[in-house]
């Protein structure tokens, strides 16, 4: 990609992995720009993040829309209005229709906050505090039609500690989702990262059997 890539980021709260990413874009040698922010919460912080940065932004909210597939036709919609060249879901809480997530295979990413394929859904972080994990961390993966089972792209680490409860420990892990993410969507947008037609997700020209990992320490 010649141009600077342009971010569709779809946020439903507070927006700090987006904050992360506008961060990342601004600097003078970003590969990516963020086009538009879509929330479909009015009241989601992250579209004042956005307000901010002088993102264009749009609410669209799903009450109101009788189906799930109602709402992703709408969504659809707006997005096909956009033609971004990523989508990069950043605490969207809602699930996409296989016709949604099928028309931009290959250019939505997620991050979700677990080692996947491990503790994909909700509430991760007292979810592995309850099974005693040595490791937790974020994953930011493809998203193909089934939730969380994207061909991951990139983990960072976090160890579990003592006196961990789950606040302290999703605070770290979110610490991680701010590097991951922005590193994620400059890889996409330099065309270094690719969903590959056999399913995997490719880097610099090679399939990635398992995620680039990066620890982090206590
Ligand atoms: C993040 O921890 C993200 O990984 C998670 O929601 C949080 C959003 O925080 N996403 C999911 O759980 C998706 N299944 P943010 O609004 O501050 O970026």
């Amino acid at each position: 990609m010649s141009a600077r890539a342009r971010l569709a980021v779809l946020i439903s709260g507070s927006g700090s992995n987006l904050q992360a990413l506008i961060d990342d874009s601004q600097h003078a040698e970003a590969p990516f720009e963020i086009a538009l922010v879509i929330s479909n919460r009015a009241d989601a912080f992250g579209l004042e993040r956005a307000r901010r940065a002088g993102i264009p932004t749009q609410t669209l909210s799903h009450r109101g829309f009788e189906t799930r597939a109602a709402y992703d036709a709408a969504l659809a919609e707006v997005l096909r209005a956009q033609a971004p060249d990523l989508i990069a879901l950043a605490g969207f809480m809602r699930i996409l229709t296989p016709e949604l997530v099928q028309s931009w295979q290959g250019r939505m990413l997620n991050i979700h906050p677990s080692l996947l394929p491990s503790y994909r859904g909700l509430h991760t972080h007292a979810r592995v505090l309850e099974a005693g994990e040595p490791w937790h961390g974020a994953t930011v993966h493809f998203v193909t039609a089934e939730l969380d089972s994207g061909p991951a792209i990139l983990q960072a680490r976090v160890p579990v500690l003592a006196d961990d409860d789950p606040d302290r420990l999703a605070a770290r892990v979110l610490a991680q989702e701010h590097r991951i993410y922005p590193l994620a969507a400059r890889w996409f947008a330099e065309g270094r990262l690719v969903l590959g037609s056999d399913g995997r997700a490719w880097l610099d020209d090679r399939p990635l059997d398992a995620p680039v990992i990066i620890d982090a320490s206590a």
